[in-house]
């Protein structure tokens, strides 16, 4: 097991070629939970496998419990990796296929058995172990790939790679629990690739947000939902994601629609910077009936019920935003007013840290 540090790091394919990662520095703490999340192309596959030691890094190091393994082969760095697709042996059985990892390390055939069958029970594979991989299907030939990768005890990390595309969704839901589980016993390090940020979130003890072939943020989900490094994950996490509104900045106030809402630190005032922005997720945003100090003035022109919650949508300003109020404060369509109970200024996409919220009554934003 190892604590995993990613130093400098940028990769390129091609010479000259387009960045898949760009000036990566990341910690994976030994034992950690980890997501790694963001859309198709920033990088995902990229990290995992220079991690593993199939792809080589342009530039920097990759730090195995302070030893640089960049260049060193997949082999000495005892990782086990699960792919999108199944890896097995199909001409092995099932259990064939288990115990080789295991007996290629040296592992007694009693103590290789006996853990092949713990994992095959666990994974609710061990019905099919004296099977040929070749005759299983798809998603059962996963579930094999899977378990080969939980059967080491002695691993440095294992990374998963959208590992549950080929599975159905309640099959899915048991596997991460499945996971879970292999996780709190053996206390491997543990990266989950997905783009599905449910997954992610209800997985992982720390998610990493990608984009772009850079990290946005590293942090729990409670972090990425309640303060976003910036307007990327503020707007991938959630669902919908969170509203900004283009803030007026003066005298080291930002306001929105003539609302004063928030106190820019002093050394971090621009008046007038057009690239300011108020972020509020819907969650954080309540609704008036009639005006006071700190309510804004908005337009509500469409409800929807979703389930236990209403989402309003609003104009304020010329923009848009989005509301999720409990149903007994159902709005009617047309003028209202709306307060914040959490918010966040931005500036060139990254938040602004220290802006204190003006006359908040509750839930004080970044305290
Ligand atoms: N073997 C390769 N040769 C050249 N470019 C590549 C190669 N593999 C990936 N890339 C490029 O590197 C970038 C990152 O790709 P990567 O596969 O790491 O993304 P990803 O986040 O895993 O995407 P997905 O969610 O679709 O799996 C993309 O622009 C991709 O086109
Ligand atoms: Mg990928």
């Amino acid at each position: 097991m190892a604590e995993i540090r990613l130093v400098d790091l940028n990769h390129q394919y091609d010479v000259g070629g387009a960045y898949a990662l760009k000036d990566v520095n990341l910690t994976w703490d030994d034992g950690g939970a980890y997501a790694l999340l963001g859309p198709s192309g920033c990088g995902k596959t990229t990290m995992l496998n220079i991690i593993s030691g199939l792809v080589r890094p342009s530039e920097g190091a990759v730090m195995f419990n302070d030893v640089d393994v960049a260049r060193t082969s997949t082999a000495d760095r005892d990782i086990a990796q699960v792919f999108q697709f199944p890896v097995i042996y199909e001409s092995m059985t099932v259990r064939e296929n288990l115990e080789f990892p295991l007996r290629n390390r040296g592992i007694s055939k009693r103590d290789a058995s006996a853990r092949a069958v713990e994992i095959a029970e666990l994974l609710q594979i061990d019905h099919m172990m004296k099977r040929r991989a070749q005759q299983l299907t798809a998603d059962a030939k996963q579930l094999v790939s899977l378990a080969r990768a939980l059967v080491r005890r002695e691993v440095s990390a294992i990374l998963f790679d959208e590992p549950l595309t080929v599975i159905d969704p309640q099959k899915k839901w048991e596997l991460r629990q499945a996971l879970k589980r292999v996780h709190a016993e053996l206390n491997h390090t543990l990266v989950y690739v997905t783009h599905d940020q449910t997954e992610a979130l209800t997985f992982a003890d720390e998610v990493v947000v990608m984009n772009a072939g850079g990290v946005m943020q590293k942090g729990t989900p409670v972090d990425l939902f309640e303060q976003p490094a910036n307007t990327f994950v503020g707007n991938f996490i959630g669902s919908p994601g969170m509203n900004f509104f283009s803030a007026k900045v003066e005298n080291g106030v930002a306001s929105l629609a003539g609302t004063k809402l928030l106190e820019v630190p002093s050394g971090t005032q621009a008046n007038g910077d057009p690239s300011d922005v108020i972020g509020v997720r819907p969650e954080f945003v309540r609704w008036h009936s009639t005006p006071a100090d700190q309510r804004v003035p908005v337009t509500v022109t469409k409800l929807n019920d979703v389930g236990t919650a209403v989402m309003a949508t609003f104009t304020v300003d010329g923009a848009t935003g989005m509301a999720r109020l409990p149903i007994s404060d159902r709005p009617e369509t047309g003028p209202g007013w709306v307060s914040f109970s959490r918010l966040q200024l931005f500036r060139n996409g990254d938040s602004l840290d220290n802006c204190k919220p003006i006359g908040l009554a509750e839930g004080a934003s970044r305290a």
